[in-house]
C-alpha cells in the first residue's frame, strides 16, 4: 500500500510533495530525479513576456526572503512552444501550469490556449496579480471577482483547477468559499506575505520597488493559520505552502488540513529540501503505519 497517496480534487498524486511556483526549475534535476516529486508546478506565466522588476529585487532577512521578481517569464507563446515540450520530455509526474492574467477575459484566453496543449494535468491560477479592470487591485482580494473568474475558467476546462490564494486579504475564508462555490477543484495557499526591509545605515529600501513578497521559515505560522482557517471553511483539498522546509513542517500542514504541500524558498538554501521532506514523510508513515489520508485535518487541541 502506498501510504503517501493523496489527491487534489480530480488529480491523484503518488505522493504529496510538490514545489512552489517561481522557486523551482528543472535545473534541480541535477540534484535528484525530479520524477520522485508528487507534481511539478511551473513559474507563473503571463500572456506577454515580462522582464520583471528592476534590481535589487531579492533580500534575505533573518528568517525569510523578500522578493519583488515581478513575474519575470517568457510569455505564453514561448512557454507553449519551447518550455512545455521540455517539461514533457523530462517529467513523467503531473505538470501543473501556473498562469496569471490582467483581466478575466485575458485569463480565459490563456486557459483556452493552454487547454489545447497536451501534457498539462492541472492549472494553478495565480490571483495575486493586479486586475486592470478594477483599478489594479489584485483579483484575489475580492470574493465577487474571484467568483466571476473561477466560473469563467470552469466553463472552459475539464482539467484540475487550483486557485492560489493570497494571505494579504481581510478574510481568506470568504475568498476560499467563493472559489469553491464557483467550481474550483482545490486551493493552493499561501502566496507571499507583504514585507519590506530598509538599510538602517542609509535609510534606503533593500528592494527597489519598496514593498515585496515575504516567504520562507518566517511565514510558516502565518501559512499554517491560513491553511487551518480555510480547511475549516471549505470541503475541497488544499495544496499548502509557506515556509515548509522539513518533513516535520509538512506534517504540521497535514494536521491543519492540507492534502499536499509545496516546498518553495527552502530549495534556494537546500536544493534537496523537497526530497528530504518526501523521504522523512515516507519513513514516518511507514514507522507509524498511518496512511497520509488519515492525518489530513486531524489536528487536536
Ligand atoms: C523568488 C520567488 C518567486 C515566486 N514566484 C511566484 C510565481 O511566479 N507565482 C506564484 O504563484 N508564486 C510565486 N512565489 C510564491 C511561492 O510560490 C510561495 O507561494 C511562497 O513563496 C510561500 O512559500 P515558501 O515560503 O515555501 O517560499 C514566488 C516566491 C519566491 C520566493
Amino acid at each position: 500500500m502506498n501510504l503517501l497517496q493523496t489527491s487534489l480534487g480530480r488529480l491523484p498524486l503518488f505522493n504529496p510533495v510538490t514545489v512552489a511556483s517561481g522557486t523551482f526549475g528543472t535545473e534541480y534535476g541535477s540534484f535528484y530525479d525530479l520524477n520522485r516529486l508528487g507534481a511539478y508546478v511551473s513559474k507563473t506565466i503571463t500572456n506577454d513576456p515580462k522582464a520583471g522588476n528592476p534590481c535589487p529585487r531579492l533580500f534575505e532577512t533573518e528568517a525569510g526572503l523578500l522578493n519583488s521578481i515581478g513575474l519575470q517569464n517568457p510569455g505564453i507563446d514561448l512557454f507553449i512552444k519551447e518550455h512545455l515540450p521540455l517539461l514533457r520530455e523530462k517529467l513523467s509526474i503531473p505538470i501543473i501550469v501556473s498562469f496569471s492574467g490582467s483581466s478575466v477575459s485575458e485569463f480565459r484566453r490563456m486557459l483556452i490556449q493552454l487547454d489545447n496543449c497536451v501534457g498539462i494535468s492541472a492549472y494553478e491560477v495565480n490571483i495575486s496579480c493586479p486586475n486592470v479592470e478594477n483599478e489594479g487591485i489584485a483579483f484575489g482580494v475580492d470574493a465577487g471577482i474571484v467568483s466571476e473568474l473561477v466560473k469563467t475558467l470552469r466553463a472552459e476546462t475539464e482539467r484540475e483547477l487550483i486557485i492560489k490564494l493570497s494571505p494579504n486579504v481581510t478574510d481568506i475564508a470568504s475568498i476560499a468559499k467563493s472559489a469553491e462555490e464557483s467550481g474550483a477543484d482545490s486551493l493552493a495557499l499561501i502566496n507571499t506575505v507583504f514585507g519590506m526591509a530598509i538599510d538602517p545605515k542609509t535609510g534606503k529600501s533593500r528592494i527597489k520597488r519598496g514593498i515585496a513578497g515575504y516567504s520562507g521559515p518566517a511565514i510558516k505560522p502565518i501559512a499554517l493559520a491560513n491553511v487551518y482557517k480555510v480547511a475549516q471553511a471549505v470541503q475541497i483539498p488544499i495544496l499548502a505552502m509557506g515556509g515548509i522546509s522539513t518533513w516535520q513542517d509538512a506534517l504540521e500542514f497535514f494536521y491543519a488540513g492540507a492534502s499536499a504541500i509545496a516546498v518553495g524558498t527552502a530549495s534556494f538554501y537546500d536544493p534537496l529540501a523537497p526530497i528530504r521532506c518526501l523521504e522523512g514523510l515516507e519513513t514516518y508513515l511507514k514507522d507509524t503505519d498511518i496512511p497520509l489520508c488519515d492525518l489530513i485535518g486531524s489536528i487536536s487541541f
